[in-house]
């Protein structure tokens, strides 16, 4: 019986959405703690606050579903795009052109990035309407998955409005933005101007833009809570998480009971899915394919509840590899292979900081691994890779051979099944392969429908 809290979980989670935002780790948990410090000052009730406190730390589980058109408008990578998009004011149009010409292209000829630049142009507002809606559309929906209040869930969507109706989505105005959205969309940014340049910086940049990105009442306020040293300490301090803890309103603090950890397993599946169209609904796959190859080998239940959310979680570490890589629709290059391999290892590091999902952090972690010990991040073999972690490699495989890719279609089944045969007892454990004829020659339809 777990006992751990639902925002320890969130906490250490928000991790993987800080990589994918371009941000550096622990973002979301200082941009939470930001938020909160402000919502004591404001004397909101408890249950504000804990609206409050969960709308911050989930802000960004929309992030990912709007990367691959970030790497499509730009031509370069989405994390670099993203992340300097939240270092300038993009509303001032030196800024803009600024903005513009550093991430178009990178890397390219003058041509290409003329082009690309031009067409960017064209975009305009529509694109960065765009943008900003797939995010938060996306982030309130996940928020809504993971059981967040409605107006949890609306703060997320409205986030990125500003007091003076020049923000995204609705270009909603003054009090018509909800107050924990302006709270969020104050905080994400101190947080990142405090990252840059320290206090000094926060504030500035609170003040810079009072009135017009941000309602000047909380400005205000910021700048009264960002007078004492308390808080700015203890954004740099390794006890920040046990700050963010404390920040939460202790009777509405919500058990990580098993419901939700399945919950935040699901929701997190989705936020990696959705990096790519090539990916959508391969964690939910795999996820499936891992329980059918489980049953038809008996594991008992609690083995089967662990494989599942170490399946829904395997490529969480995807979320690191920028887009212009997973969308490729040609041949890797040697540089890009080494970021692609490198995302088992993020999977690691993203789980193992998770004190409920840690134990399988290594099993997940493992699902490029082969039997022999020639598969990437690791080269492990034989007795290195459990059970648990021969099946997800397997499913791995079974669903990428299956689904298209951006340099190929789909593999019909006898061919994916062919594959997989030839690499028994090398590449695959026989026993799960074993497995995994047994069920297709028997239904084949609970592979391939999964
Ligand atoms: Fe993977
Ligand atoms: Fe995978």
């Amino acid at each position: 019986m777990t006992t751990v809290k639902l925002s320890t979980v969130l906490s250490a989670m928000s991790y993987a959405l800080d990589l994918t935002e371009g941000q550096p780790q622990g973002h979301a948990s200082r941009s939470c703690l930001i938020g909160m410090r402000i919502a004591e000052e404001l004397q909101l009730t408890a249950d504000e606050r804990s609206d409050l406190f969960y709308a911050l730390l989930m802000k960004d589980a929309g992030c990912s579903s709007n990367a691959a058109r970030v790497s499509q408008l730009f031509g370069g990578d989405d994390q670099d795009a993203k992340r300097g998009l939240w270092e300038r004011d993009w509303r001032k149009w030196g800024e803009k052109i600024r903005y513009a010409l550093e991430y178009t292209e990178p890397g390219g000829s003058l041509i290409e990035r003329a082009r690309r630049f031009v067409t960017l142009a064209i975009a305009g507002p529509s694109s960065q309407r765009e943008l900003f809606e797939i995010r938060c559309d996306r982030g309130a929906n996940i928020a809504r998955a993971l059981g967040a209040s409605e107006p949890t869930a609306v703060a997320i969507r409205c986030m990125d409005e500003h007091w003076d109706g020049g923000g995204y989505p609705e270009g909603l105005r003054k009090e018509q933005i909800p107050l924990y959205a302006r709270i969020v969309g104050l905080a994400q940014v101190a947080e990142i101007y405090w990252g840059m340049g320290g206090p000094q910086a926060a504030i500035g940049v609170a003040r810079d833009r009072r009135s017009r990105w941000f309602d000047p009442e909380l400005v205000k306020v910021m700048l009264s809570v960002g007078a004492s040293d308390r808080l700015w300490s203890d954004l740099d301090s390794p006890s920040l998480p046990d700050a963010i803890a404390s920040a939460e309103p202790i009777e509405r603090a919500i058990p990580a009971d098993e419901t939700r950890l399945d919950k935040i397993a699901h929701a997190f599946a989705l936020v990696v899915d959705a990096k790519s169209n090539f990916t959508y609904h391969h964690s939910d796959r795999v996820a499936a394919i891992c329980d059918a190859l489980a049953a038809e080998l008996g594991l008992p239940d609690e083995q089967r509840v662990r494989l599942r959310r170490a399946a829904l979680l395997h490529d969480i570490g995807k979320l690191s590899v920028p887009n212009r890589i997973l969308d490729k629709p040609g041949k890797l290059d040697a540089d890009e292979w080494t970021v692609v391999k490198q995302h088992p290892y993020f999977t690691y590091e993203i789980l193992a900081r998770v004190p409920v999902f840690s134990d399988f952090a290594y099993d997940a972690s493992c699902h490029h691994e082969r039997l022999d010990g020639r598969g990437y991040y690791r080269g492990v073999s034989g007795d290195r890779l459990s059970t648990q972690a021969r099946i997800m490699a397997t499913a791995d495989v079974f669903d990428a051979l299956s689904a298209a890719r951006p340099y190929r279609g789909p593999m019909p089944l006898d061919q994916v099944l062919k594959v997989i045969g030839e690499g028994r007892g090398t590449a695959h454990c026989p026993v799960t392969v074993d497995a995994l004829f047994a069920i297709a020659s028997r239904d084949s339809r609970r592979l391939i429908a999964s």
